[in-house]
């Protein structure tokens, strides 16, 4: 019988999973997707509550007002500004603008899977660059490089790793790279990257074309679930994005919460110097469990778990969560030993940290 197929691609793919995980426990402690420690500010919260006079209204297809508070805040050229539902949509759209299906894009063999599933959307080839101890490798990524090569995709941060590249391997890729070939410099986590041999990533794009800056608000700042991302890139790019990206892919919640996000400098640093006390506790604590860890600039640690059978990564995944609490399994990236675990508030770390020594030691 006839019916409408999809593309041959699209029939293809799975749907993209974030797996935050299951536990039939309320109350749950949720360690699973990154998401900010400390939740809001409470600026947002009362920005938030103007809302309810304009909700009638469509939002601006561009929010000059959260424009010009990111360029301030970050000291960025406004022009160079575009906002996304997310930096997720951001990701699809770069793609969706750039790859035609007999083009490639690179993407790291531990990095954020939207960037396969934002590729293969479109129906481009995804080829992988192989890491080197769970961190991302200019070399191997140079090495994958042909005439068919548009996009190259690098979380620094990455997510699930924490690892990430310095300074003057970026600068390296870039140089290396054609002036055709597009560097997705996806910078996510960079809020609470500490280290002086780090960079965003914008100071590339001031000087060249060909690479793009993406952030989010979904981090440091809090708000997942409004899904505002940005991103920082010749206004050349970001004309051509704003061709595909949907008129009002930015709600006004997301707006006016950005808006005051940006403002509670007191909220970020707290949140950067909480983030940076628990780092520190967590790797004291997996030592002593005797746990390997991957090093993290970010909000998260990758572990990893014996292979046995009575202390593996899924036994302990079950045992948290019928503890009630959500960790993220990593079989989807064919790390089946290991798990991610998010840095939470004091309470939730050292409920997280007790359950874990229970499973460990029983
Ligand atoms: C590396 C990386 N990039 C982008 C995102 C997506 O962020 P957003 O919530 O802005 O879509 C995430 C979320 O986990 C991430 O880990």
């Amino acid at each position: 019988m006839d019916f409408p197929s999809p593309k041959s691609n699209i029939e293809k793919l799975q749907t993209y999973k974030p797996n935050f995980g299951k536990s039939k426990i309320n109350n749950l402690i949720r360690l699973s997707a990154n998401e900010s420690a400390l939740g809001v500010s409470l600026g947002v919260t009362d920005a938030l509550k103007s809302l309810t006079n304009s909700l009638n209204r469509y939002p601006p297809q561009v929010s000059d007002e959260l424009i010009s508070a990111i360029s301030k805040r970050y000291s960025l050229n406004k022009k160079k500004i575009i906002l996304g539902n997310g930096s997720d949509e951001l990701i699809s759209i770069l793609a969706q603008t750039f790859l035609n299906s007999d083009d490639e894009a690179i993407y790291t063999e531990f990095g954020f899977l939207q960037f396969p599933q934002a590729i293969s959307i479109v129906g481009a080839k995804g080829v992988i660059a192989k890491d080197v101890k769970f961190t991302a490798n200019v070399d191997n990524i140079l090495s994958k490089i042909t005439k068919k090569t548009k996009l190259i995709f690098l979380a620094n941060p990455n997510n699930p790793t924490g690892s990430f590249i310095p300074k003057e391997e970026v600068i390296r890729l870039h140089k290396s790279i054609p002036a055709n070939i597009l560097l997705i410099y996806d910078a996510a986590y960079s809020e609470f990257v500490v280290n002086t041999d780090y960079i965003d990533g914008s100071e590339l794009v001031d000087k060249f074309e060909n690479i793009i800056m993406l952030r989010t608000f979904s981090k440091l700042h809090g708000l997942a679930s409004l899904r505002l991302g940005w991103g920082y890139a010749s206004e050349k790019i970001i004309q051509n994005l704003m061709k595909v990206r949907g008129p009002f892919s930015v709600n006004t919640a997301a707006i006016v919460a950005g808006i005051a996000a940006l403002e509670d400098l007191e909220f970020q640093k707290k949140s950067v110097q909480h983030n940076l006390k628990w780092k520190l506790w967590f790797e004291k604590k997996f030592q002593l469990l005797n746990l390997e860890f991957q090093p993290s600039i970010a909000n998260f640690f990758l572990i990893k778990f014996p292979n046995e059978a009575k202390y593996n990564a899924q036994k302990a995944e079950s045992f948290l969560a019928s503890n009630g609490i959500l960790v993220r399994g990593m079989k989807v990236y064919g790390l089946s030993n290991y798990l991610r675990i998010s840095i939470g508030n004091e309470e939730e770390n050292i409920k997280f940290i007790n359950k874990l020594k229970i499973f460990l030691e029983n």
